[in-house]
This record gives structure tokens, C-alpha cells and sequence, in this order.
């Protein structure tokens, strides 16, 4: 919680002195006021998060701080002090908007609890402006959100490159928006009348690659029965993706290179030099310097490409920008799913905040989407709603070792820790404790997690059986 901005209204000199200091000790910004009619002049000069006033003060009393405060500024919290007897008066100011009262005696200890409460609201409701202001736009790029400084430092780099023609590396982790960008930068250029063509260097092996990126005449290999034009080609006056060119290997890394230097090449079989108008767009998850040191890369292409590098920061460095990809992620799926829901709770907020996110922004859309899709709370999306397993130690339930959540944030074991086994197995386990959580979502119907799964319910018949599912409703609609 950052400090608040603490109007402190009371006559008693003593009793003021010593909430001062205590309010200050932990952080807050105090200005006080010795009547009444002091306070509200403050009011009326300086915004304030919260005001603090006696109840029973000389000139204008409480309650009139109170009116002055909640006409002036509508999102200013009032806390009333008030003596013993007066209880009744002070339950009556909340009604008229104040957000508690505390009374005489009372220890430091109380007050700062009832601060810190009102602290979460205000932060919440900044968290809430800033969110705001990200989503219209002042944030954002070609749909890439940052309210991050790190991020909004890539964006208004994107700007610039995208006006060039200079080759662009974009590095980062998977997930991290790397596509996006260059979607963004071909589409934010004078090339955007012209194809962005995209290719991904590790789906594919070395002979079929450097087909597909040069073309090739027809009969230069077998199975090859007419001549075909390759991506450089299909990608003239307008823009290339290679994306995860630190897979490529050594022969076709030279063919780049020269590419990149001679802007012609041949096809594969051919002898026409065919010379092309393409602007290079790079993207890897490797550290290709390091593959550079090792040997794997080579340094003269390296430097071709990193001409102007892009490096996105991973998600769990950028906090800020949890909140705003996950409520514009919550909108239009909602929007999109016909939900009425409008936010998350403090409870899943904080979720958000203590977990890292190992698979980026991609993982933190699925999650989002799958809490709308299967949540149950019709207006806030609930801990509980984030993980697939609603038996998630993390999000509320028993101990299981499934999500995200509950291998990193419970147990402390970290994905890359679970035992190893073949993709098989993982596949297996993963699609059993999916299912479970499905079936759990849904009161254990077999027709409705069918629809959800996109399977019959056949087939999820099947796989209950084979995976020793129960299901408490089977029976009931096996019979209707
Ligand atoms: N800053 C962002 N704002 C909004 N959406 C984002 C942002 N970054 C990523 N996304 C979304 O996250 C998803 C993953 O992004 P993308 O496919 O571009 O990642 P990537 O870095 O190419 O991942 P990989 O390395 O696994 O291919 C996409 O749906 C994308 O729209
Ligand atoms: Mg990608």
C-alpha cells in the first residue's frame, strides 16, 4: 500500500500529536486541522484519499467536515472519531457516507488497522484509473497493452521501427507477445498494403525449409512436380516473420546471409537469381548471442539481423501490466460469451500478484478465458475460478499438484521439478486432471462437460472409464 493523503481533523492537541506520529511512522502523508471550519478549508484547498475527523469538534462540527468532504470529493473516505456516548450519532454519519468510526479510548493499533483497509480500497480504485486509462489506449499499440515502463519503452520503439525498413529482432520468452509485435509493426508500416508473411523456422526440417523460404523449380527433388514460389517472393514489397530463426541450420543461415546482403537468391534448383523488396522481421526465444559463443550461429548473420533488437521482458517482471492484459482479456471474453461479469476479486488480484507466469501472456489469456468460460460467480472472477482444478491448495481446496498455482505457489516445486516422464504419460495425467476439474465445474454432468470439452459424450464416456472417473449425475442421465 503507498501512503495515503490523510486529513486529520481534531481539537484535543495531545490526541492529535499522537495519531500524527503514528500515522506518519508507517508512511502516510498527514496535514492536520484544529476545528472544524480548518478542516474544511483544507477540503476545499487539497484532494485527500481519507479525512479523520472528531465528531464533536468547536465551529462547524463532524459531521459538517463530512459534507464538506463527500461534496468536494466524492471518492474521499470519511472515518469519524467519536466519544463513548455519542455511538449513535456516529451511526448515523455512515449513513450519511462516512466508511467507519472508531471510539474513544482507543489504542493506535485500531486506528492504523481501519487506515490500512481504507488504504486497499484507494489502491484499488488507482489500480482501477490507471486500468482505465490503459484501456483507452494510451497504453497500447497495434493491441500489444504496457502500462509497464520497460513495455511502453518497447511500444514507442515499435513506432519508430515500424516507419523503417530496418531488419528487426524481436527476443522473448514464449508467450511474451513477440508475434503480436511483429503483426504490429508490419501493420503500423508503409509496407501494411503488402503481405506479412510468416514462417516458422523450427516446424520444419532443413531441405523442406529452404524450399519454402526460396522457392523451388519443378523436378528439384522428389515429389517436387511444378516449379514453386517461395516466402522471400511471396513476402515482396511487403514484410517476412521468421519466427524462431535461432533454429535454423548452418546451410540455410548462409543462404540468409546472403539474402540479407545481396537482397536476390535462387530457388532451390534453379539458376535465375530472382532479387526481392522484403523487409525482415526476426524472432527467437534462444539468447543468440550465446548460441553465437557456442559455435551454433553464425556472428556475420547475427549482426544482420539484430539490427534494431526488440527485447520483451518476460511477464513476472512487468506486474503492472498483469491487471491490464487480464481485464482486457475478462471484457471481451465476457463480451464475447455473453457474461456480465466486470472484474476480479481482491482475492484473485492477489493471486495474480504472487504468481510468475512461466508461460507469459499466453498462459494469463487462457486462465482469464477459462474463468469466464467456467466460473461461477456471475459479476467477479474468484481464485477459485483460475486454476482448471477447483481442488487447487492455491485457489482453495485440497492439496493437488496440477496448475500453476499449486506447484509453484504451495508445494514450492516448480514445474521444471516434477518428475520426468514421456510425453505420453504427461499427456495423460494432464488430460485425466483436466477432465476431473471439468466434471467438478459442471456438477459432475457428462452432457454439459462434453459440450465444454468439444468431445461426445461418448468419447467422454470412454475416457471417464478408462481414467476411473466417477460421476455422481451418470446414472441419472444415462436413464433420461
Ligand atoms: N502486451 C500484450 N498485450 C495484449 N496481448 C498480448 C500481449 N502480449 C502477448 N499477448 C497475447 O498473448 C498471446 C501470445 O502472444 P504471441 O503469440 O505473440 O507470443 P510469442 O512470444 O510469439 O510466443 P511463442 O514464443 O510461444 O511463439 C497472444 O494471444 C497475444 O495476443
Ligand atoms: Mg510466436
Amino acid at each position: 500500500m503507498k501512503g495515503l493523503r490523510i486529513l486529520l481533523v481534531d481539537d484535543e492537541p495531545l490526541m492529535q500529536l499522537s495519531m500524527v506520529d503514528a500515522l506518519e511512522a508507517v508512511g502516510h502523508d498527514i496535514e492536520a486541522a484544529a476545528s472544524g471550519t480548518e478542516g474544511i478549508d483544507a477540503i476545499h484547498q487539497r484532494p485527500f484519499d481519507l479525512v479523520i475527523t472528531d465528531l464533536r469538534l468547536p465551529g462547524a462540527d463532524g459531521l459538517a467536515v463530512l459534507a464538506a468532504a463527500k461534496e468536494r470529493l466524492p471518492h474521499t473516505e470519511v472515518v469519524m472519531i467519536t466519544a463513548h456516548g455519542s455511538v449513535e450519532t456516529a451511526v448515523g454519519a455512515m449513513k450519511l457516507g462516512a466508511l467507519d468510526y472508531i471510539t474513544k479510548p482507543f489504542q493506535m493499533d485500531e486506528l492504523l488497522l481501519i487506515v490500512e483497509r481504507v488504504g486497499s480500497m484507494v489502491t484499488l480504485r488507482r489500480e482501477n484509473l490507471d486500468l482505465k486509462a490503459v484501456l483507452e489506449d494510451k497504453f497500447s499499440f497495434g493491441g500489444i497493452l504496457g502500462a509497464n515502463n520497460q513495455m511502453r519503452a518497447v511500444l514507442e520503439k515499435i513506432k519508430l521501427v515500424a516507419g523503417t525498413d530496418s531488419t528487426t529482432l524481436i527476443l522473448g520468452e514464449s508467450g511474451t507477445g513477440k508475434e503480436l509485435v511483429a503483426n504490429a509493426i508490419h501493420q503500423n508500416s508503409p509496407r501494411s498494403q503488402f503481405p506479412l508473411i510468416k514462417v516458422s523456422c523450427a516446424a520444419l526440417p532443413e531441405s523442406l525449409l529452404e524450399a519454402e523460404l526460396f522457392g523451388h523449380e519443378k523436378g528439384a527433388f522428389t515429389g517436387a512436380l511444378r516449379q514453386r514460389r517461395g516466402r522471400f517472393e511471396l513476402a515482396h514489397r511487403g514484410t517476412l516473420f521468421l519466427d524462431e530463426v535461432g533454429e535454423i541450420s548452418p546451410v540455410i543461415q548462409v543462404k540468409l546471409l546472403r539474402v540479407l546482403q545481396e537482397r536476390q537468391f535462387e530457388r532451390v534448383g534453379g539458376n535465375d537469381t530472382i532479387h526481392v523488396d522484403v523487409r525482415l522481421v526476426c524472432a527467437t526465444q534462444k539468447d543468440l548471442r550465446k548460441e553465437v559463443a557456442q559455435g551454433r550461429f553464425r556472428e556475420d548473420l547475427f549482426y544482420r539481423l539484430n539490427v534494431v533488437p526488440v527485447v520483451i521482458p518476460p511477464l513476472r517482471q512487468r506486474q503492472e501490466d498483469v491487471m491490464v492484459i487480464a481485464e482486457h482479456v475478462l471484457k471481451s471474453c465476457a463480451g464475447k460469451m455473453n457474461k456480465t461479469l466486470n472484474g476480479f476479486s481482491p482475492a484473485a488480484r492477489e493471486l495474480f500478484l504472487r504468481y510468475s507466469f512461466p508461460g507469459n501472456v499466453r498462459e494469463l489469456e487462457n486462465m482469464v478465458e477459462r474463468a469466464v468460460a467456467l466460473g461461477r460467480d456471475r459479476e467477479t472472477i474468484q481464485p477459485q475460478d483460475l486454476c482448471g482444478f477447483q481442488s487447487c491448495p492455491f485457489t482453495g481446496g485440497t492439496p493437488q499438484e496440477s496448475c500453476g498455482f499449486c506447484s509453484e505457489g504451495l508445494t514450492g516445486q516448480k514445474r521444471e521439478e516434477r518428475p520426468l516422464t514421456s510425453l505420453a504419460t504427461a499427456r495423460e495425467q494432464f488430460e485425466k486432471e483436466y477432465i476431473v476439474g471439468v466434471l467438478e465445474r459442471v456438477d459432475g454432468s457428462r452432457t454439459t462437460g462434453a459440450k465444454i470439452l468439444g468431445i461426445s459424450r461418448k468419447a467422454l464416456w470412454e475416457k471417464c472409464k478408462r481414467y476411473g472417473i466417477p460421476s455422481a449425475r451418470e446414472e441419472a442421465e444415462d436413464e433420461g
